[in-house]
């Protein structure tokens, strides 16, 4: 028998030691484990056009690039040639970088633009039809990554798209949810003839052959295929017959940026993200930094206290965000600062667990938030150990919704990521300050977070996802949920996320997953969560290298999403 005094003492050591053990020991895959490469997206159908051009002897550039073309084609909500992106990555010997393929405001742009003569933001000028339209930057990058890293040729690559898009693709239930949802808004702003005015249903096939003969004239001519000649006047006369600005000299101008990626340390990890015209590295950065000092690893998974730490880290950064980001093209960001760990530290001196801070001590404004699941994200390793990381987007779903019959694809609709008038919320609830002001060839700021992390100096993660202004917290979420929860890829993947942007000044909450007990003591400290909003947040798709070498896939069950590998 163990006397009392002893039993007193021993079992609070024995469950802090099980503990310790428990997070000593490697997390249990939960995903598709493959050994050698692996894509996990957004579609199947786009998965295994990646996961092939690697079983073909292709690299994971190769494969970024069809993964990008077989998404316009399989999830034309987001997957796109008439939008933009970011794509962050490690070469198997630990060189990484990134590139900005984002859209540009055409040249004929000014700051107030979409302003009326009385200064107020015109209602749906930035965001629908052919007046949001920045110049496409997709077809121009995923040809540079191809020059810079491809190791098959181009034909090889365009070809299995080019057939999915000739024999077409099933629609899935959420799929045709979705037409369906739009289906009216895509005749107003095209006509009633246009491709996506037609009823589908799930397990119809929709086939794009005008598609194929654009990703046809692309493969033929290259760059100058898209941006330059036939295309890009049939491109800037459809743009410009709708009312929007893009001409074929901005069509002609525009370039892609090797840009400097942001990295830096969370404790025992490395990580690697998307720098400025994209906010995402910078404000993760600036919310791991935050955290630091916390061992949120003992408060608990979504855990009260975690909770608390994330937000107030979230708010500050945020009100950062908003402030201080845009192209560093056009506007001196002040990193140097806003990156510093005595910085970071002073803006969280008065974080407390008792209540929370007040967004309107931390900055000014006032804004709603409507979150969205705009946008799409894929994560690529190969058998090299090559790793790519690619958030790309038309801005919203189906973006301007302004579809070009005669070239087959959607247009974006990224000009609503400027700040059109400062202090006024874009469509993700975002304000924006001077530093996103719109002018002639800028790059808008962007939220997507396409990441890579090294954990002892080894690729450990690739990972991304969709949902505007609630990518940055839900991907440091998923990396938090894997190495300071020890989840594995997919259970990191599929736990409920929350999520705080300094304003408006609320806690969203997925809807499972965080008990009435919690957010009442959340509401008692002064957060402030609206209970009936309980939205999806975000569509995270990430690759985990595990002990042995071998991949784990998180595909985000929160959509068709899958992963695909060997
Ligand atoms: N269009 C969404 C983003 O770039 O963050």
């Amino acid at each position: 028998m163990i006397p009392a005094t002893m039993k007193k003492f021993f079992l609070p050591i024995l469950v802090l030691f099980l503990f310790i053990q428990c997070k000593n020991q490697p997390a249990i895959p939960t995903g598709l484990v493959v050994e050698k490469a692996m894509v996990v997206s957004a579609r199947e159908e786009a998965s295994k056009v990646g996961a092939d051009i690697m079983a073909n002897g292709g690299n994971a550039f190769d494969a970024m690039v069809g993964t990008q073309l077989a998404l316009a084609v399989a999830y034309p909500r987001a997957g796109n040639i008439g939008g933009g992106g970011f794509m962050v990555y490690r070469e198997a010997d630990g060189a990484i970088g990134s590139l900005d393929f984002r859209e540009k405001a055409p040249k004929s742009a000014h700051r107030d633009m979409y302003l009326d003569s009385l200064g107020s933001v015109i209602i749906n000028m930035s965001t629908l039809g052919a007046t949001s339209v920045g110049v496409p930057g997709s077809v121009a990058g995923i040809l540079e990554v191809h020059k810079k890293f491809g190791k098959l040729p181009l034909a090889a690559i365009f070809e299995p798209v080019i057939t999915m898009a000739e024999n077409g693709v099933v629609v899935t239930a959420k799929q045709a949810d979705m037409l369906a949802q739009y289906r009216e808004v895509f005749t107003e702003v095209n006509s009633d003839s246009t491709k996506f005015g037609a009823v589908y249903k799930e397990g119809d096939i929709i086939t794009y052959p005008k598609l194929a003969a654009t990703l046809r004239t692309i493969v033929e001519k290259g760059k100058d295929g898209f941006y330059k000649g036939e295309i890009a006047q049939k491109l800037a006369n459809f743009i410009q017959k709708n009312g929007g600005f893009v001409t074929e000299d901005d069509l002609a101008s525009y370039d892609v940026v090797w840009r400097k990626p942001i990295a830096f340390n969370y404790k025992g990890l490395k990580i690697i993200s998307m720098s400025p015209p994209s906010s995402g590295g910078v404000t993760m950065n600036q919310i791991f930094d935050m955290i630091a000092p916390f061992d949120i690893g003992t408060f608990g998974h979504n855990s009260e206290k975690t909770i608390q730490v994330f937000t107030e880290a979230s708010r500050r950064a945020y009100a950062d965000r908003n402030y201080y980001l845009g192209d560093p093209d056009f506007v001196d960001i002040p990193l140097d600062v806003l990156l510093k760990d005595s910085y970071l530290e002073d803006r969280m001196t008065d974080f407390s667990f008792d209540k929370a801070t007040k967004s309107s001590d931390v900055s000014h404004g006032k804004v709603e938030i409507v979150e969205s699941m705009e946008t799409t994200h894929y994560s690529i390793v190969d058998e090299e150990g090559n790793a790519v990381s690619v958030t790309t987007t038309l801005n919203g779903n189906f973006g301007s919704k302004l579809y070009c019959d005669e070239l087959g694809f959607f247009l974006n609709n990224e000009m609503d990521d400027f700040s059109s008038k400062a202090g006024v919320p874009n469509m993700f609830g975002l304000i924006g300050a001077e530093a996103n002001n719109i002018q002639p060839e800028k790059r808008m700021l962007s939220s997507m977070t396409p990441t890579i992390v090294e954990k002892e100096g080894e690729l450990w993660m690739v990972v991304g996802t969709p949902g505007g202004s609630t990518i940055i917290t839900a991907v440091a979420q998923t990396i938090l949920n894997a190495y300071e929860f020890d989840m594995s890829m997919q259970d990191a993947v599929n736990a409920p996320r929350f999520h705080h942007q300094w304003l408006p000044d609320i806690v969203t909450f997925e809807p499972e997953g965080f008990s009435t007990e919690l957010k009442t003591s959340l509401k008692a400290k002064g957060y402030f969560i609206n209970e009936e909003r309980t939205p999806i947040i975000g569509k995270v798709d990430a690759i985990r290298v595990l002990a042995d070498g071998s991949l784990e896939g998180g595909a985000d069950k929160r959509g068709d999403d899958m992963a695909v590998g060997f």
